[in-house]
């Protein structure tokens, strides 16, 4: 693979994404790593990430200078563009401008391998406050900027290069090139990765981790978990069951929708439903605190689960005792053989849920952060390393129906984080009812490839007075949260026509009696999140 360093970089993980859009296999190291384990990994190149420190800072991580003298292809970004001139000893320092937002490039040498091929400016993504100031001896200089003397350098022959701005995000105007120079260009590496690669091996590996054991997969009617599903059954065949859990915090006849989609699915795999919504709402009953009710619906999903796997196992004969201790089973000749449980943990709940080292949690997705400690599966997450798009190319290369492939994100714990107070049933009925014309409405004007998601949000502890038909309400408000996103790492606020928002509006407070207000989200991400909590 290529590696890409996260020195504490917010997005470390979209360098990542930007290395496997060039068709080349990237994963994130924490810079904690060792030198010698990220060596031994055999990476085709290494990207070191940006990151908060300056490098002359006291706990600044360091750069091991063994990294650069491997002769494995290096590309500096931002901080790890520093921390390469200061391990090679040229001279990082304040000049006094910090540069912060776009800049404008300039001196920028077109016949250089990083920076082959482009305009003499333009406009980059910077975030820095020290600067190179004099390169490395050898190295080239390859662009400038005002508050940086050296913006890039390069040293072809020992095949070591930098930018201080920030190539992967898409404010820098060529930024995918540079990065495509690098891997193609400067480390010679073929753009040969592709998504049928990713089945292959997920496959492959699936097989490995599960042996002869039995798994089941938790099924959510989205994208996530039926690619999942399908990968699983895939490598291990009818040894997986299927269990979709009806937590009573999906929209309006969304349950009957993914029983019935299921079929096409996943290519005839086992399927059980679990009617859960009392055992839920029950653990629910009384809090509010977001964080508290994403850990109890994580929780009660793997209770449920449990349980189901014991059913199952108990159909089977195959379960000895009752099924509260733990869930090795007997096995067809006797030998233990383990269960495990599938999730569609995609790359970005890893990181946002803390998993990324020196990453801050912002909430636990309910499949990562949000699981017990007791949890008696083992976990097949085949999709851990991967973003939301590559999940769809391979849905759609396991031959997966369109609207499983494009259905739009809906969260795990549901509507559970949508009701900004306690959960109850009553509210619940309120948001699905309010919820289900916002998404008719956004259907019918055409819109649902073009937003990412409309996440409706009841803010049940909060009421304003209003008049309808000549009388005073008192009703709560709705909100309505349409955003546009690549990753759902960043999200933008979704321009949504006002014939749209006025219909959604108006048939919202005409239709759902204890609604008399409707209000528009307009925050990106970050700093909102897409959910509200
Ligand atoms: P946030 O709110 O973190 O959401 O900006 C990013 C994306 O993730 C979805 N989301 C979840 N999905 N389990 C999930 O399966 C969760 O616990 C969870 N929380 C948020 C959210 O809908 C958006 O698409």
């Amino acid at each position: 693979p290529v590696l890409v360093v996260d020195f504490g970089a917010q997005y470390a993980q979209l360098i990542a994404r930007r290395v496997r859009e060039a068709n080349v296999y990237s994963e994130v190291v924490p810079h904690s790593m060792p030198a010698s384990e990220i060596l031994a990994r055999e990476p085709l190149a290494i990207i070191l990430s940006g990151g908060p420190s300056s490098v002359y800072a006291d706990g600044a991580p360091r750069l091991d200078p063994a990294i650069l003298e491997a002769g494995v292809p290096v590309l500096g970004l931002c901080y790890g563009f520093q921390a390469m001139a200061a391990a090679l000893d040229g001279t990082v320092a304040p000049t006094g401008v910090r540069e912060y937002g776009a800049t404008r490039l300039s001196a920028i040498d077109a016949s250089s391998q990083l920076l082959a091929g482009q305009d003499l400016e333009q406009n980059v993504w910077m975030s820095h406050g020290d600067s190179v100031s004099e390169a490395p001896a050898g190295f080239e200089v390859i662009a400038t900027s005002p508050g940086s003397p050296v913006a890039a350098f390069e040293h072809p022959g020992k095949r070591l290069f930098g930018v201080q701005w920030h190539p992967e995000v898409g404010h820098s105007d060529r930024g995918q090139e540079v990065l495509e120079n690098f891997l193609h260009r400067g480390a010679g590496i073929e753009p040969a990765w592709t998504t049928g690669h990713v089945i292959e091996e997920q496959v492959e590996r699936i097989r490995a981790q599960v042996g002869e054991g039995t798994a089941i997969c938790g099924l959510s009617g989205g994208v996530d978990s039926a690619v999942a599903a399908a990968l699983v059954q895939r490598a291990i065949g009818d040894r997986l069951t299927c269990v979709y859990v009806d937590h009573g915090l999906m929209r309006q006849d969304e349950s009957a929708q993914i029983e019935k989609a299921f079929g096409d699915s996943t290519g005839g795999a086992k399927l059980v439903v679990v009617d859960a919504e009392k055992r839920f709402l029950d653990a629910l009953a009384g809090v509010t605190d977001p964080e508290t009710k994403r850990k109890i619906i994580g929780r009660e999903f793997i209770r449920v689960f449990e349980q189901a796997q014991a059913d199952i196992l108990r159909g089977q004969g195959v379960l000895e005792g009752d099924g509260e201790g733990g869930l090795e089973t007997a096995g067809p000749d006797g030998a233990g053989a383990k269960t495990f449980l599938v999730q569609g943990t995609l790359y970005p709940d890893v990181v946002e849920s803390g998993g990324g080292e020196g990453a801050a949690n912002i909430k636990s997705h309910h499949n990562v952060g949000g699981l017990p400690e007791d949890l008696s599966f083992e976990l097949v997450e085949p999709l851990r390393a991967l973003f939301k798009d590559e999940v769809r190319a391979v849905g759609s290369e396991l031959g997966l129906p369109d609207a499983i492939v494009w259905r739009q994100p809906f969260p795990g714990p549901g509507l559970g984080i949508r009701i900004i107070g306690e959960v109850t049933k009553e509210r619940l009925d309120i948001l699905r009812a309010a919820d289900a014309i916002a998404r008719a409405e956004m259907t019918a004007a055409g819109l649902d490839r073009d937003i990412w998601q409309c996440p409706v949000v009841l803010l049940a502890d909060v009421r304003s007075v209003g008049v309808q038909g000549d009388g005073r309400t008192y009703g709560h408000p709705v909100v309505l949260r349409p955003v546009t996103s690549d990753d759902a790492m960043t999200a933008d606020w979704a321009k949504v026509p006002y014939e749209v928002l006025s219909r959604i509006s108006t048939r919202i407070t005409n239709e759902v009696a204890e609604i008399n207000r409707v209000v528009l989200d307009v925050t990106s991400k970050p700093p909102g999140t897409i959910e509200w909590e």
